[in-house]
């Protein structure tokens, strides 16, 4: 049996697998803890009651004759790209087509499967660190990407360089790992690079919904140029708790075409007519509500809420006097390891003295050897408990 031999390259598990399967195991050794978990960035509020009501009337659609639905177009509901061409204009000042937003059943999905349009061959640059499916996908392609390093020196913001050559330029916007954001004339920098060296950037703008400044940009469509250069990655996970539910969208404009001509909107809606039968009815009927008034105040009200955990754990920081980055516009701090630790004995430090549960930097790239990931999409409630923690544990030491 020939294998895909290019999966021998990968860490044993994917981070986030591995954070949980230990995280496991500390649980059942203590079985009494309360162990809190500021790793993975999922969710912890319910949906918004009126995503929840548009689902079930769309659930009840599907049990009558008149009103079921089989396979519904592979790329979504026209009602629901509509909605999204719509809040675009509406909120970022973004003008869309109707075709030009393709629904999928979330970002991760859509940032592997996007590289099925490209060439083998191409070749691909990234940040280090970086959200680890970019890098373990193209891994899995056999190909050895690019870094731009995000440290201390460039304020955990690089900026394109003569060293980066690459086809495809994933961006994350503001960033994951490290929670920092682009603003909008360091963003036209990489927008100008990229249609100078006809490179295709893949946006990744998971996070955009934490960003509550009107002078960042929230869309990269929002820089002049990026019609011609990126792809837009969404996902409603983060902005509306889909985690569990899957959707999100990417945005390939029509203006994106190869030098001979070719359009990346086609490829990607032949892509997905051909490998993905759509998301669910009941799904999209709840995603479309996400984009309603009441939708977009019930969001709005959970940012906030997670907005105001990020507020504590980096107030709780400065506290301890640990340094970090990230946290304003985003739902994750960068924080450098305290005391000399490496990344995993951070960890390990971490979830032994006070049964909180981090993300090791270095599960992002070499550039987070010595620093841990944080998230504020915890209860209120255990985030400030990990706060009161992570204070006491400080007393302990002195
Ligand atoms: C993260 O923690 O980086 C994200 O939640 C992972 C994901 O969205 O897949």
């Amino acid at each position: 049996m020939q294998i895909n031999r290019h999966f021998l390259q990968l860490s044993e598990n994917y981070l986030f697998s591995e954070v949980a399967k230990r995280t496991r195991t500390f649980q059942a050794q203590h079985p009494d803890l309360t162990v809190i978990k500021l790793s993975i960035g999922d969710v912890s509020l319910p949906l918004p009651a009126v995503v929840v009501q548009a689902m079930r009337r769309a659930c009840s659609e599907m049990g009558h004759r008149q009103t079921f639905r089989g396979y519904g177009p592979e790329i979504g509901y026209p009602w629901l790209r509509r909605t999204i061409v719509d809040f675009y204009r509406t909120q970022y000042g973004v003008k869309l087509d109707d075709d030009e937003v393709i629904v999928s059943d979330g970002a991760k999905s859509d940032l592997s499967n996007l590289l099925d349009i490209f060439d083998t061959k191409v070749t691909v640059a990234m940040c280090d660190p970086v959200y680890p499916v970019y890098l373990d996908t193209n891994l899995m392609l056999g190909r050895q990407p690019q870094f731009f390093r995000a440290t201390v020196a460039n304020n955990f913001l690089p900026m394109p360089s003569a060293e980066i050559t690459a086809d495809i330029i994933y961006l994350c916007n503001p960033a994951n790992p490290t929670g920092v954001y682009y603003n909008r004339a360091q963003l036209k920098q990489w927008v100008d690079f990229a249609r100078a060296h006809g490179s295709v950037i893949l946006y990744d703008a998971a996070y955009a919904c934490f960003i509550n400044d009107p002078s960042l940009p929230r869309s990269i469509y929002e820089i002049e140029g990026a019609r011609e250069c990126a792809l837009e990655i969404c996902s409603l996970s983060k902005m509306a708790g889909f985690t569990g539910v899957r959707c999100g969208y990417t945005v390939v404009p029509k203006n994106l075409v190869t030098t001979d001509g070719i359009s990346l909107n086609r490829l990607w809606q032949r892509r997905q007519s051909t490998k993905f039968n759509g998301v669910s009815y009941i799904v999209q009927r709840g995603a479309e509500t996400v984009f309603s008034a009441e939708g977009l105040a019930a969001v709005e009200r959970n940012l906030a809420y997670y907005r105001r955990n990020v507020k504590l754990i980096r107030r709780t920081l400065d506290q301890l006097k640990w340094s970090y980055v990230g946290g304003k516009h985003s739902p994750y701090v960068w924080v450098r390891c305290p005391g000399m630790r490496n990344a995993w004995e951070c960890f390990d430090f971490l979830l032994q003295e006070t049964g909180i549960v981090c993300t090791p930097g270095i599960g992002f790239g070499t550039a987070g050897e010595n620093y841990i990931r944080l998230t504020g999409f915890n209860s209120y409630a255990n985030t400030r408990l990990a706060c009161q923690r992570l204070l006491a544990l400080a007393q302990k030491k002195h």
